[in-house]
């Protein structure tokens, strides 16, 4: 059913994640019949568009981004139509002044009833700013419901998100505010729920009984891509690991909600992101190593070069590109299983994985002068690129004598599912649309996710990393992030690449 009713006020759409994401997201919608006839979107930034120019240059882009095979112009034109534009700047009062008389006459136009979806599509400092001016003008006046969507960074510590929160609940209702973790928008992370409590094959087992430790990676061969001044202040821990990869965490190792609302959802993701280990600085230390990359050669053969090198990177620059951890999670189900999370970018490969490992069976009846060790089962998922779930098993080569191999269940989204290719975003205008904010993070949950990365931030920011850098690109990371497993007899996983299993 398409969502509520609604005008979709955007802050900042003449920038890039408007034409890269939001509009080719919202056609998605519109070619899946999942916007409301009565609908518009307002696009409100410095340049001086007309609203015909914005038009024309978001069916420019669209040609870009468009994710879908065919081109549907009764979709495009349809939303088109909706398309709207104001200049202004957003500390100037008499812009929303302007934002208002367009808002009210295209919702008396629209009946759109007065819900307003605002998109915060800025930079955060700016957030509270347009809260304020928004209450100045008024905004707060019309009858229907009213939304903000937020983007990350929030906060770039514990203390600053404490402060951002803050600042946003001055404004805003906590069900007002809903924080993009785009993420959560991916199918293969939906799906890690569906997989778990959808099933009786595997939870019973999801426990410290039955699993020896998890690795979650989100491996990037990209370097930093013209993000130099934004990534030099922020570095992977905070950039993937403390939002993206505590959320994915997160949905692998929570209890079974009481109910699949949003908030029953979120109230288990805080517990168990409040179950992780803090660690005290010297201990974060020691269960976490960071890597910077320097020059080196890609998996394509494209020479990539240092991460110092960078445009607006500080050429003495100590910020991690990469960093891998151990992690605990204290309470009754994973009791001292290891989770080993590691990103980084100018990677060898792309790939974003979760692997389960179980413990090993008992090898008892297979021991013997033609047995190898016995290996033990693997699950993993495969979020990105590749889309599937795969696990292996062990199997009888045939032949006269008992003798293992290892070999493979599989499921791909391709061969499975018959999905049009889509950008993450379609998901979350749509929940925000119809007010269901399951894959939307909290203020509980952000600042859950902060209290497990502060220590190792501390500890790190206190010390200059004196061997960076550590790790070449085009590389598997530094190799101090391998004895971080191989001191607890471990070893990472590559991230399988097959064709076999369906690509985005
Ligand atoms: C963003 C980070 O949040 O996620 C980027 O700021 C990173 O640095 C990106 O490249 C990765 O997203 P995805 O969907 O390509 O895995």
């Amino acid at each position: 059913a398409p969502g509520d009713p609604c005008i979709l006020v955007i802050f900042g759409a003449s920038g890039d994640l408007t034409k890269r994401l939001l509009v080719p997201s919202l056609y998605n919608l519109a070619c899946d019949g999942l916007l409301p006839e009565q609908f518009a979107v307002v696009g409100i930034a410095k340049d001086g568009l007309t609203t015909e120019a914005f038009r024309s240059r978001m069916a420019a882009d669209l040609r870009t981004f468009n994710t879908r095979k065919e081109f549907d112009p009764r979709a495009w034109d349809w939303l088109e139509s909706r398309l709207h534009y104001t200049p202004g700047d957003f500390g100037d009062e008499e812009a929303y002044g302007r934002l208002k008389e367009l808002v009210s006459r295209l919702d008396a136009e629209r009946g759109t009833g007065g819900n307003l979806l605002f998109y915060m599509a800025t930079l955060p400092s700016l957030f509270g700013l347009i809260s304020e001016k928004l209450n100045g003008a008024g905004f707060k006046g019309f009858p229907g419901w009213q939304r903000m969507i937020v983007e990350k960074p929030f906060g770039s510590d514990l203390e600053s998100a404490r402060a951002l929160n803050r600042e946003l609940l001055a404004h805003w209702r906590e069900d007002q505010i809903f924080r993009i973790d785009h993420y959560l928008g991916k199918e293969t992370v939906q799906n890690i729920l569906a997989f778990r409590f959808a099933n009786e094959l595997f939870e019973p087992l999801w426990n410290r009984r039955h699993i020896d430790h998890i690795q979650l990676t989100v491996s990037e061969a990209v370097g930093v891509e013209g993000r130099g001044g934004y990534y030099d202040r922020a570095g992977v821990l905070r950039d993937m690991i403390q939002n993206h990869m505590l959320q994915m965490l997160a949905y692998v190792c929570m209890e079974p909600p009481a109910s699949f609302s949003a908030d029953d959802i979120r109230d288990e993701k805080a517990k168990l992101l409040r179950a992780v280990r803090r660690y005290s600085p010297e201990v974060a230390l020691s269960n976490a190593v960071r890597g910077q990359y320097g020059a080196g050669t890609r998996a394509d053969g494209a020479a990539c070069p240092a991460y110092r090198s960078e445009k607006e990177v500080d050429p003495g620059s100590n910020t991690e590109t990469f960093a891998a951890l151990r992690l605990f999670i204290d309470n009754w189900r994973w009791e001292n299983v290891p989770i080993y999370l590691r990103s980084g970018k100018a990677l060898w490969k792309r790939g974003t994985e979760v692997a389960v490992q179980f413990k090993r069976a008992p090898e008892v009846l297979f021991r013997g002068p033609t047995m190898r060790r016995m290996p033990s089962n693997r699950l993993i998922f495969h979020i990105q690129p590749d889309q599937g779930i795969e696990s292996n098993f062990q199997a009888k080569v045939p032949g006269p004598v008992m003798q293992l191999q290892s070999v493979n269940m599989r499921f791909s989204y391709g061969e499975s599912f018959r999905a049009e290719r889509a950008t993450g975003y379609e998901v979350m205008i749509y929940g925000c649309m119809t007010g269901d904010a399951t894959l939307f993070s909290r203020t509980d949950l952000v600042e859950a996710a902060w209290q497990v990365a502060q220590p190792i931030l501390d500890a790190w920011s206190g010390r200059p990393a004196r061997d960076f850098p550590n790790y070449d690109a085009g590389s598997w990371g530094p190799v101090a992030a391998n004895d971080l497993l191989e001191r607890d007899g471990r070893r990472w996983y590559e991230v399988i690449d097959r064709e076999t299993l369906g690509r985005v």
